[in-house]
């Protein structure tokens, strides 16, 4: 990966680009800071990092890509894990949908994180929601079997939308069935923004979402009958 002293990052630089992934592959991007076979967790629009930066420290052996399209906060990230020596993230400044189609192999990712992504709460803006049906089912192609697409929103609508998206997608089966979502999810670090809608009183919706294993029946791997 290469070093830059960019934007006064005081310390390793731990951003990479599009070209080195597609050059380098991913065991080279995080080497030597962690040795193959890697355990691929991915975070969409990380924000403010809080939330990646917790995963990180508490799986230190994970290699975990926060994907930003954000240059402050991907910029504000980098100077952030530079002071914080955390040698097992690495940030792509990216739009999601693009990186996701095509930075990650299929079958190659064991976690997708999307929390809070913008809810565009009008209709007329729908469309420009992250969580389209096509970006929902590339996540699912790239999980590896058993790996799981992690969902938040505080947002009422956007999660109908999501429950919709998600019901629909045939390589994904709900971790939480019979409910479609759950309203709490113990354990998991709360950003600032989450913090901030719980004080208006927006209880959030989570979902955990798994690819199907070989030998269950999806459209890719249809059950044989007998
Ligand atoms: C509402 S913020 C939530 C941030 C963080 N996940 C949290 O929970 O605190 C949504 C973030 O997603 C980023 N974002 C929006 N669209 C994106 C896309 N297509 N690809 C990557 N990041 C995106 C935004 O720049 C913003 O930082």
């Amino acid at each position: 990966m290469t070093r830059r002293i960019d934007g006064g990052i005081p310390g390793p630089d731990r951003r990479v680009s599009a070209l080195e992934i597609l050059e380098k592959g991913w065991e080279a991007i995080f080497a030597p800071d962690l040795a193959p076979p890697l355990r691929l967790v991915v975070e969409v629009g990380f924000g403010r990092g809080e939330f990646l930066v917790d995963l990180a420290r508490r799986r230190p052996t994970d290699a975990f890509v926060g994907i930003e399209l954000s240059h402050k906060r991907t910029v504000k990230m980098a100077r952030r894990l530079a002071r914080l020596e955390l040698g097992n993230v690495r940030l792509l400044e990216a739009r999601a949908e693009r990186a996701v189609e095509e930075l990650f192999a299929p079958g190659s990712v064991s976690e997708f994180w999307v929390n809070f992504s913008d809810p565009w709460p009008k209709k007329r803006h729908f469309k420009r929601r992250l969580l389209q049906p096509a970006f929902v089912a590339d996540l699912a192609r790239r999980l590896a079997p058993g790996g799981t697409l992690e969902i938040a929103t505080d947002d009422p609508s956007y999660a109908e939308w999501i429950d919709d998206v998600l019901a629909a997608e045939p390589l994904l089966e709900n971790a939480h069935a019979p409910e479609p979502h759950l309203r709490d999810a113990p354990g998991r670090l709360r950003t600032s923004f989450e913090e901030e809608w719980r004080g208006k009183g927006r209880i959030p919706y989570f979902w955990t979402h798994r690819r199907a294993s070989p030998g269950a029946a999806s459209p890719e791997e249809p059950r044989k009958r007998p």
